[in-house]
């Protein structure tokens, strides 16, 4: 009979359905170690994601925090480093910096952000970066500095995220900074807990000595918003209208004019500029730090790193001895 057919189909369709939905609470309950069932365990369906594959930065500390079963409840972050495609030094020390760093009850990810490659050597090895580490976002735009790659950045994101996994907002919160920028996550997200992940705007309030989030705009050390206030960037014609300028500035604009942003948080001085040269905008080095900018040179990456112990974890081995 023929009409029998599509009444199966009808039928072993949505059964079909209902079992990867099974699966998928089965895993979410169970504590699913196996790396293979992962994706189901985030509940990707689609096998075409290229973006959700591995956040390789914090991939392993996903893989733990979903083992240990807590991964909805984990605040999401993206952290997007603005940078362009020849810092290629930059990126694998910003990788080490972060790689190395695993804050508890957070899946963040980190990737570098920059627009169209434009020479033949970018091709191979940003490609062969993307292979190694796919922490990599290529905006659709051309380098530029206060022309608007601050709005495609946000702009481009619920595209680029939609359906990646099961979860949504696939961010609660994302970030844009600067590759001379050093966060501390795990004090990074001891400060985000308490806040709310609607209609946050989150940084270094401008002018330096300011300490009113709801005026002027935050610093571009490094700026974080709630992800729906990144679909209202998208969405939204006052960002469309309004693109060139210093762009963290114009950032503010539009949050100004959107009447965005309800909750601010100035998280001034545990963000700030490197001690020296002393401004209004620096402070020494202590514990109670989220974030430090200006870190322009060697020397001063080298002092900040010292003085946050980063290397007191550094395992005992035969094979090396560091004094
Ligand atoms: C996705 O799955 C389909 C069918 O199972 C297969 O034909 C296709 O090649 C897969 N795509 C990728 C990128 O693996
Ligand atoms: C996950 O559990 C393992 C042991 O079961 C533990 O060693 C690890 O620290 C836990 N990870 C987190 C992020 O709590
Ligand atoms: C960026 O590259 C893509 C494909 O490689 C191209 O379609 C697009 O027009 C380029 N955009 C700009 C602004 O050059
Ligand atoms: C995701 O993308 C699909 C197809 O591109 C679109 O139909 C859908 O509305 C999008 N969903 C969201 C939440 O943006
Ligand atoms: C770094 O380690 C030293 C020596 O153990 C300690 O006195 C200091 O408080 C630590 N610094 C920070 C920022 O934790």
């Amino acid at each position: 009979m023929k009409s029998s057919k599509p009444d199966r189909r009808r039928f072993i369709i949505p059964s079909f359905f209902f079992m990867i939905l099974f699966l998928c609470v089965l895993a979410s309950i169970n504590e699913v170690r196996f790396d293979n069932l992962l994706r189901f365990g985030r509940c990707a369906f689609a096998n075409t994601t290229t973006n959700t594959a591995s956040h390789s930065i914090s991939n392993e500390v996903v893989i733990d925090q979903v083992a240990n079963s807590s991964s909805s409840e984990d605040i999401r972050i993206l952290i997007g480093i603005l940078t362009l495609p020849d810092q290629y030094h930059r990126r694998h020390f910003l990788r080490m910096i972060y790689g190395t760093q695993s804050p508890v009850g957070a899946q963040v990810d980190v990737k570098f952000v920059f627009c169209n490659l434009t020479k033949e050597d970018q091709k191979v090895l940003v490609a062969l970066e993307i292979m190694r580490y796919d922490d990599i976002i290529i905006l659709n735009c051309k380098e530029n500095m206060n022309k608007g790659k601050t709005y495609t950045y946000f702009s481009s994101l619920p595209e680029m995220f939609n359906s990646s996994d099961g979860l949504y907002p696939p961010y609660h919160y994302v970030m844009k900074t600067d590759d001379d920028t050093y966060f501390r996550l795990e004090n990074l997200v001891a400060s985000l807990k308490p806040l709310s992940r609607d209609d946050l705007y989150y940084g270094y309030v401008i002018p330096c000595p300011s300490m009113d989030p709801f005026v002027h705009y935050m610093s571009g050390m490094g700026y974080l918003i709630s992800w729906d206030i990144v679909e209202w960037i998208k969405d939204s014609d006052i960002p469309k209208n309004h693109l060139e300028g210093p762009e963290d500035k114009v950032f503010g604009d539009w949050i100004r004019e959107g009447h965005r942003a309800k909750n601010r948080y100035n998280a001034k001085w545990s963000m700030y500029n490197f001690p020296e040269p002393p401004t209004r905008c620096t402070h020494e080095l202590w514990p109670d730090t989220v974030a430090v900018h200006l870190l322009k040179n060697q020397e001063k990456w080298i002092r900040t790193l010292k003085y946050f112990n980063v290397t007191d974890n550094l395992k005992p081995s035969k094979l090396y001895h560091i004094p």
